[in-house]
């Protein structure tokens, strides 16, 4: 299956320059969006995975039926001041602009075994920061996993110590 087919490219967005993948068009289309979620689970179906940990907002809706497909906890990442318990914080830098993340602090048990999922792999900067956050945790990453992957902004290598599957690379 070409996921690219149900992928929606938007020139000139959020900017002028930027062409952005929009997924609102695979997630639309329940067949596509049940087999997108079944590649993902089926790469990670023998790695007995514990939690799936997901950054918001596009995060929660690829990675939240990868969790329950995987018989897996879910647990999100948020943007500051969305999480309402005690949290731990990660600054990084995105594709456009600067960010920080969060996720709370009892989220994980030490030794857990976790995919990390989001759409899209861009720079990679979400990914390290939930990486390092999740590890900071006591969380082992066994994966990562991704709708989309824009290999031209090079997040694989950043993150070349981590097993990464992505379905749509441009
Ligand atoms: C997008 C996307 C990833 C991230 C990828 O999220 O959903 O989380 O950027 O970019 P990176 O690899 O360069 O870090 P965004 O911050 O736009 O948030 P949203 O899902 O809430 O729109």
């Amino acid at each position: 299956m070409n996921f690219k087919d149900n992928i929606r490219i938007i020139p000139d967005f959020p900017e002028p320059g930027i062409r952005f993948k929009d997924i609102t068009t695979l997630l639309k289309d329940g067949a596509v969006f049940h087999q997108a979620i079944d590649a993902l689970c089926a790469a990670y179906a023998e790695e007995q995975i514990d939690l799936v940990v997901g950054p918001e907002a596009r995060g929660f809706a690829v990675g939240a039926p990868v969790a329950y497909r995987l018989g897996a906890g879910f647990v999100p990442v948020r943007k500051p001041g969305k999480l309402p318990a005690e949290t731990l914080r990660y600054e990084y830098t995105l594709e456009y602009g600067k960010d920080a993340l969060e996720i709370h602090r009892d989220a994980i048990i030490p030794g857990q075994r976790v995919l990390i999922v989001d759409d899209l792999l861009a720079t990679g900067g979400t990914t390290e920061a939930t990486i390092r956050m999740v590890e900071q945790l006591g969380g082992k990453v066994v994966g990562l996993a991704f709708l989309i992957e824009l290999s031209y902004l090079n997040g694989r290598n950043r993150l070349k110590d981590y097993r990464i599957v992505s379905l749509a690379v441009y």
